[in-house]
């Protein structure tokens, strides 16, 4: 049997990954500033998360959700504190596009409406309603275009207003940070204003933390930078450093109803342990703050540097643009300098490392940079 072939691969098998470095099969070494698309937090093999997932799998590895799962309670109580939202409730699934759907599923059972508002570029995965919302007609086939969505231009308040004002929107979606639509940052009045039209008309908020959120941002998560609370958050990629797992965190507003939700993986015993070990690591080791700092400083040293267009970001989620196509100046990041980057369209590089990323680490990538673009 072949694969089906819908991935553009680079020819590089990677075989090996220790902290913010990745090997091939041949032995070379690369710096990842690309975090498997942001998906690795706390580092590649940390030996906290190795340990405790291995004990796990060797103890009970997966159990349905028709019993207690101690490790998914454990998971929450810790998870609410350390996110800022202890009050809310966890339900747990495997990927990030399952978390949209589910978000926007519940938002649809609270108020009984059918219309979702979601933003240009916007990307929230690639099935059903999550590729509906999802601002590229190319990845939406006809069996997804059911004309639930209203796209409207980012930022613009005024839009956004008058759309809500219509009283029949069921929900907006928007990501804390865009990430595919090549990191493009909600202003905090923007998220204010948005709050207070969904309260004002029913509309559920629901805010896609997926790629921006776990710290990403220098804080847990990106819509923290505007002291918003929305009405729910889905979380992904970074929770369980390569496991597949996400999450919706949801309001005390919405009542669970038995048989809603379900899943058959999510929240299993092994991917509850990987989410517990990266909770771990990013309060041992600080990592939030970390983003925050080595963000802080890549952002200040690549404004300086000539042939950049323009730096956007927060934290260790940086898009670099460029007047014309990136594709060369990434290919050579990879093949010569030997740092993975990650694309946005065709004239943003995006930089999401693991959270672990040192300063010393974002020096070499910037003097690995400065070779290809000088
Ligand atoms: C903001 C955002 N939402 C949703 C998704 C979809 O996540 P998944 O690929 O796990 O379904 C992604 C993936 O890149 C994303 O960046």
């Amino acid at each position: 049997m072949k694969l089906f072939d819908v991935y553009p691969l680079f020819d590089i098998n990677i075989v090996k990954g220790k902290g913010c470095h990745v090997w091939d099969d041949k032995g070379q070494e690369y710096l990842d500033l690309y975090g498997g698309h942001a998906v690795i937090s706390i580092g590649h093999a940390h030996p906290h998360y190795v340990e405790t997932i291995s004990k796990q799998v060797a103890q009970l590895g997966f159990y349905s959700n028709s019993v207690i799962n101690k490790l998914q309670q454990e998971l929450a109580e810790r998870l609410g504190p350390m996110c800022g939202y202890d009050d809310y409730q966890l339900f747990l699934i495997n990927s990030g596009a399952e978390a949209n759907e589910n978000a926007m599923k519940l938002a649809s059972f609270y108020n009984g409406r059918t219309r979702v508002v979601s933003f240009a570029k916007a990307f929230h995965g690639r099935t059903s309603l999550a590729v509906e919302v999802t601002n590229n007609p190319k990845i939406i086939a006809p069996i997804n275009d059911n004309g639930h969505v209203t796209y409207l231009p980012w930022n613009d308040t005024e839009a956004m207003k008058a759309e809500l004002a219509k009283g029949d929107v069921c929900a907006v979606i928007i990501e804390g940070i865009q990430g595919v639509g090549g990191i493009q940052i909600p202003s905090d009045e923007f998220l204010q204003e948005l709050r207070k039209a969904c309260d004002a008309n029913n509309t559920v908020l629901i805010l896609d933390e997926i790629q921006s959120g776990y710290g990403r941002s220098g804080k847990f998560f990106a819509h923290q930078y505007a002291g918003i609370r929305p009405d729910m958050i889905t979380v992904a990629k970074g929770i369980a450093n390569g496991f597949p797992m996400a999450g919706v965190l949801i309001s005390p507003k919405f009542t669970p109803v038995y048989g809603q939700l379900g899943t058959t993986f999510g929240g299993n015993h092994l991917a509850c342990a990987a989410a517990i070990a990266v909770l771990d690591v990013m309060k041992e080791e600080n990592l939030i703050d970390n983003a925050a700092k080595v963000g802080t400083h890549l952002l200040e040293e690549l404004k300086g540097f000539k042939g950049i267009k323009e730096v956007r970001g927060r934290g260790l989620m940086i898009g670099l643009e460029f007047e014309g196509p990136a594709k060369e100046i990434r290919r050579q990041l990879l093949f010569e300098q030997k740092v993975f980057t990650g694309a946005s369209g065709t004239n943003v590089i995006r930089l999401l490392p693991p959270l672990c990323l040192s300063m010393a680490e974002a020096d070499d990538f910037l003097d690995r940079l400065h070779n290809v673009l000088r």
